[in-house]
């Protein structure tokens, strides 16, 4: 938990190439085929990040998405370019899902939906707290879209890189 004691200032983002992000997160789960984990081409997509620690964000979500489905259910890592200036990252799942009530609670340190269930898989709660603090080194915050019995949608808006970025960073 050592990611807690990190403040704003020791987080410098730099211009991250999505596929090598990707990459990282497929390299964390070897014992998943490609049709279990499913990623959409990055190409030459330039976000603004940390990429470890949005590795580890993205790979806690992957594995909530799949401790939450069926043996055999895919999760599925994807983007879109909202604008030119933001990109969504999205990983969905067709587990579940999250009722409104726990997803008030989600980010909190411990909070776990299954009690008697979480103990049994040993979860500590503290997976999406450590998330949210990640989102928040890069300026942004976790987006639930759920629905119990469905599936669950986590996105995060990033800073997408561009020419202009560099002009600026010259002034
Ligand atoms: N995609 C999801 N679908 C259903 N439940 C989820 C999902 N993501 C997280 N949860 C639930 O939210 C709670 C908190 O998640 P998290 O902070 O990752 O805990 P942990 O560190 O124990 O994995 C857990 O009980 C987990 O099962
Ligand atoms: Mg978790």
């Amino acid at each position: 938990m050592i990611l807690l004691g990190l403040s704003n200032e020791t987080v410098a983002l730099y211009p991250v190439l999505l596929g090598d992000i990707f990459t990282k997160v497929r390299n964390a789960f070897l014992n998943k085929t490609d049709s279990q984990l499913i990623f959409q081409n990055a190409h030459d997509t330039v976000i603004w990040a940390e990429p470890d620690l949005l590795a580890d964000l993205i790979i806690n979500l992957v594995r909530n998405g799949f401790q939450s489905s069926p043996e055999d259910n895919q999760v599925r890592v994807s983007f879109e370019k909202s604008d030119v200036v933001y990109c969504s990252i999205k990983v969905s799942d067709r587990g579940r899902g999250i009722s409104e009530e726990d997803i008030i609670h989600i980010e909190e340190p411990f909070f776990r939906v299954e009690k008697s269930r979480a103990k049994v898989s040993g979860g500590t709660g503290l997976g999406l707290t450590l998330c949210a603090q990640i989102a928040e080194f890069h300026n942004t915050k976790l987006d639930f879209l759920s629905k119990p019995g469905y599936g669950t949608d986590v996105s995060i808006r990033l800073r997408l890189y561009s020419a202009d970025d560099e002009v600026l960073s010259c002034v």
